[in-house]
């Protein structure tokens, strides 16, 4: 007998957005409306390329003379690029450490690596969070724990609750924060309540790691880091795991960074380095190049600046049209809570068995949370919609 090492793997649950993302994506009936993945569509429900990428990649393609490795740190330009974004121009004195990654998933990937190397304290995620960051923290070796922050029956931010929990951090914890645009709630605390929690966090000696995964799509791109600047100037020691996955649009080109604010030169970046050679040697040249391009060529930038902010004005369009539309379909439910919300995402107060009627009954794909990504709606959809919603509830 051959030895099998492979016979002794169970099956793993599949990823549930991937999983309802491609249930969404089989279903051939016309009526059907997909709620599920975070991807940004167009009121035509399209994918897109941005223009400014397109124009980035034109124009690399006339310049390219090799496809070298990039360094194993990535290319400076898009590195410098994120600093600028993410602390601003003027940035502060002190030591950022900056290295690309492959996409915000590939930057949390090497920012729990690196924390792991030194720290054995739980991993604070939000609850409820982006699914994946209990496999990223979990996987690098960190109890993962929740600190309570949104109540979906109240559909509502719970800040004394998310306070509470912060006091009762071990000294010492890592705090997974989401920039902006929070995932899956799209509420995101206001600027005095992040003072608190970055007074907490200072007291209690808690490590900052803010995931920023949609800058851009919130407020603006300045407003959006506005927690993270207030946080650099407080002066912790942190990291922001940047992705340009949705606003850039460069979702499978898997672009984003990893920046480290540290209170001196250390040896940050060589372990980073390190991690990085070992997992997969050197980020991915194209998107690296172009997302960079994008960012530093003022034109392009310019561009790049307008796309945005359209996407933003029909990400919050499209969020009021369904609060609406759900206000008359719906008059017994309040919906109003939608108005107030970040970003591509917010929860649509539905039970488990409301979430399978609308898929079975009507061709509606949502998370198996109540998430919904509000770009798959649009001005031909957002009614079935919401009837749709009012016959479950019925
Ligand atoms: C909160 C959050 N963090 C990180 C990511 C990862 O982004 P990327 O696709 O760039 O790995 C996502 C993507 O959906 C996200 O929603």
């Amino acid at each position: 007998m051959v030895f099998d090492p492979f016979d002794r793997y169970d099956i793993t649950p599949p990823d549930p957005i991937f999983f309802i993302s491609s249930q969404a994506a089989a279903d051939q009936r016309p009526e059907k409306v997909d709620l599920t993945i975070g991807i940004y569509k167009t009121a035509e429900l399209k994918s897109m390329v941005f223009k400014s990428i397109r124009e980035a990649e034109k124009k690399l393609l006339e310049n390219e003379t090799n496809k070298d490795y990039l360094s194993i740190s990535g290319h400076q330009a898009l590195i410098d690029g994120s600093i600028d974004l993410v602390f601003g121009k003027d940035h502060c004195e002190r030591a950022i450490c900056g290295i690309q990654a492959l996409g915000g998933t590939g930057a949390l990937c090497l920012g729990a690596n690196l924390l792991a190397e030194t720290l054995k304290m739980p991993v604070y995620v939000s609850k409820p969070t982006w699914v994946n960051h209990h496999n990223v923290f979990s996987s690098a070796g960190f109890m993962v724990k929740d600190y309570f922050y949104y109540d979906q029956k109240t559909q509502s931010l719970n800040i004394d609750a998310f306070f509470e929990a912060l006091n009762r951090a071990e000294k010492g914890s890592v705090v997974v924060l989401h920039g902006c645009c929070h995932n899956p709630s799209g509420a995101d605390p206001d600027l005095e309540q992040w003072k608190e929690i970055s007074d907490l966090c200072k007291a209690r000696q808690l490590i900052p790691f803010f995931d920023l995964a949609y800058q851009g799509f919130g407020q603006g791109l300045e407003q959006d880091v506005r927690a993270i600047r207030l946080f650099a100037k407080d002066g912790h020691s942190m990291l922001v795991a940047q992705s340009f996955s949705k606003n850039l649009g460069l979702y499978g080109e898997r672009v984003g960074t990893l920046l480290v604010l540290t209170s001196e030169k250390s040896g940050v970046i060589s372990h980073l380095k390190a991690i990085a050679r070992a997992s997969y040697s050197n980020p991915p040249r194209h998107g690296g190049l172009i997302a960079a391009h994008v960012l530093s060529d003022p034109h392009l930038r310019s561009i790049w600046e307008d796309e945005l902010n359209y996407m933003r004005q029909r990400v919050n369009s499209t969020r009021e049209h369904l609060a609406d539309a759900l206000a008359k379909s719906c008059p017994n439910h309040d919906f109003s809570y939608l108005k107030e919300r970040n970003g591509m995402f917010c929860y649509l107060d539905l039970t488990k068995d409301h979430i399978e009627s609308l898929k079975t009954e009507k061709a509606i794909y949502l998370t198996q949370s109540g998430r919904i990504n509000v770009t798959g709606l649009n001005e031909q959809n957002v009614v079935y919609v919401a009837d749709s919603i009012a016959s479950v509830l019925e």
